[in-house]
């Protein structure tokens, strides 16, 4: 049998298996890296953010880690989508011109699969779809990537902690290898970071804020990391926050937000940051890595 077509079938018998190459050296390289750079919500400076085709760029950028935000539709499915109205990203104020204000949580899951996600961003993506969390995370699987998902709007969903973990769980995110390496939950609401912490103690967390240093020791029970924006950091913070030991035993880590260009990302590195949280994860790999 001709070599294509005997990898055609090895394919075909072993399903997506088959499809998981190994690293390039570089990648492998990269994947080690500290700080890490994160692709926020997908590559989103060169493709619509949240959308599969943003995770496809950030891994041909070579980037290992990507970042979303996930919300729920009325029906009860988790969709990858970071405002809690689909207005900005999505064509629904044509395609469902009498709903506003658009909210996620007021359409079904096969009212937003009708909607253009790519559109607004360039024309070069109309058609790009608002992906479910199971959509998103098989590309992110596919392409060996890791996966910070940010909790967003809990308060909007209740439950949603415990459904996305089942989610997580059926689609094979919470075996060992996912947990210690290619998963971190993170999310404004500390409630939330707590109950995933309670629920999966296993399951590495972030929480997104700057909480002043006293409190730092009481995050540090339920958290791995404090993840602040940028401009609220300091050299100082970074320090305070690696001096104590987040919930796993390990120094608590800094993932800081969002930082588009080389002078920030230069300046972060220098507070001694763990990740970096970035549209432009190219700009920022080539600021720190130099
Ligand atoms: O991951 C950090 C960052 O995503 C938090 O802000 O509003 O972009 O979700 P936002
Ligand atoms: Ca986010």
């Amino acid at each position: 049998m001709h070599a294509r077509a005997v990898t055609a079938s090895a394919a075909a018998l072993l399903g997506t298996a088959a499809l998981l190459l190994p690293l390039s050296p570089a990648r492998a390289a990269e994947s080690s890296a500290r700080p890490l750079v994160i692709a926020h919500r997908g590559a989103s400076a060169y493709a619509p953010e949240n959308t599969l085709a943003a995770v496809d760029k950030a891994a041909e950028l070579g980037v290992d880690w990507v970042e979303n935000d996930v919300q729920r539709t009325r029906d009860g499915e988790l969709v990858v989508l970071h405002d809690d109205s689909l207005r900005r990203t999505t064509d629904v104020e044509e395609v469902f011109p009498g709903r506003a204000p658009w909210k996620v949580k007021d359409f079904t899951a096969a009212e937003i699969a009708r909607l253009d996600a790519g559109s607004w961003f360039g024309s070069a993506y109309a058609g790009a779809r608002v992906p479910t969390l199971e959509q998103f995370l098989h590309r992110v699987e596919r392409h060996h990537q890791k996966l910070l998902l940010e909790i967003k709007n809990p308060q909007l969903y209740p439950g949603m902690e415990r459904q996305i973990l089942k989610v997580l769980g059926n689609e094979g995110w919470l075996d060992r290898p996912h947990v210690r390496n290619r998963l971190i939950v993170q999310s404004f609401s500390a409630d939330s970071v707590r109950t995933v912490h309670d629920l999966r103690p296993a399951v590495r967390t972030g929480f997104l804020g700057t909480p002043p240093v006293s409190d730092l020791p009481a995050y540090a029970d339920f958290t791995d990391q404090i993840n602040p924006s940028h401009g609220s950091l300091s050299a100082g913070y970074v320090s305070a926050v690696h001096a104590l030991k987040g919930a796993h035993g390990k120094p608590l880590e800094v993932c800081t937000w969002t930082v588009n260009d080389a002078a920030a990302a230069r300046r972060v590195a220098g507070f001694g940051v763990d990740g970096i949280i970035t549209d432009t994860p190219d700009v920022v790999r080539d600021a720190v890595r130099g």
